[in-house]
């Protein structure tokens, strides 16, 4: 991001931000007031294993790992509730924004947070141990209220993972974008070029594309290795669709 006026940062306010009304809390804290930043995109996602798993791809062999996908999934908070299981994610942007929104969060565990940084988001987060079947303990898992983008790079994959182009003003948007010639569907983990039963269409002629991305589907479906997997591809088309299956 070489204009720094554009530096965008990805946030998501978690399951455990919205079950304990501290939506409006998190958001004031993070204002253009405290911050500098201003919105470049806002939405209620109900997030599907797939978008879960992808986000934290980089957990993938961890001992938390499970229950994190659990957790981010609104699984855990509400458990009852499946239409209430979801997060507010939004696209920040201004000077410095991946360092000011990491600074108001801090540190990832609550624990170091409330001894390091009292009064930062992630200070009112809490710990909960895991146990399995029989009470042993088998982990513990970090409720830390807020997800905020770590660096320059990862907010370019997250604000691609979770945002399509047109749910951001186009002349906010941080990243190349391009007008797709080709449609895709994906069903099955596959991509098709021709509608199926149960398909879901990702891209149509005429649609605004990531340029990355709309550069990975033309590679995967000649066969060949693109920068990025379908599945991080299409992730962000099969929100609020309804197809739980995926
Ligand atoms: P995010 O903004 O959520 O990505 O947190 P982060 O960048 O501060 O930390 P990181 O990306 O390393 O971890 C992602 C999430 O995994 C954290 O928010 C925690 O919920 C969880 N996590 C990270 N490290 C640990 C750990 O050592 N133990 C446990 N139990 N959970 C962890
Ligand atoms: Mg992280």
């Amino acid at each position: 991001m070489r204009n720094k006026e554009l530096e965008q940062t990805l946030a998501l306010i978690k399951p455990d931000a919205l079950k304990n009304s501290l939506t409006g809390y998190v958001l004031s804290q993070l204002s253009e007031f405290h911050t500098g930043l201003i919105y470049a995109g806002a939405k209620v996602v109900h997030v599907t294993r797939m978008l879960a798993e992808v986000h934290y791809e980089e957990h993938l062999d961890k001992v938390f790992y499970p229950s994190l996908i659990e957790y981010i999934t609104g699984h855990v908070h509400y458990a009852e509730k499946p239409h209430r299981q979801r997060v507010i994610a939004i696209v920040y942007q201004g000077p410095d924004a991946v360092k000011r929104v990491r600074d108001v969060s801090g540190p990832t565990n609550p624990h170091t947070a409330r001894e390091q940084k009292p009064g930062c988001i992630r200070s009112l987060g809490t710990i909960v141990t895991l146990k399995d079947d029989t009470g042993k303990e088998i982990g513990e898992r970090m409720d830390n209220l807020i997800h905020a983008s770590a660096t320059d790079d990862e907010a370019e994959r997250e604000i691609k993972l979770w945002f399509k182009p047109n749910e951001i003003p186009p002349s906010m948007r941080a990243y190349s974008t391009l007008r797709s010639e080709e449609l895709y569907y994906f069903k099955d983990e596959k991509l098709l070029a021709k509608f199926e039963p149960g398909s879901v269409c990702v891209v149509a002629p005429g649609d605004v594309m990531w340029k990355s991305d709309l550069e990975a589907l033309r590679l995967i479906q000649k066969g060949e290795e693109a920068s990025c997997s379908l599945r991080t591809v299409v992730a962000k088309y099969l929100l609020n669709e309804g197809t739980e299956g995926h």
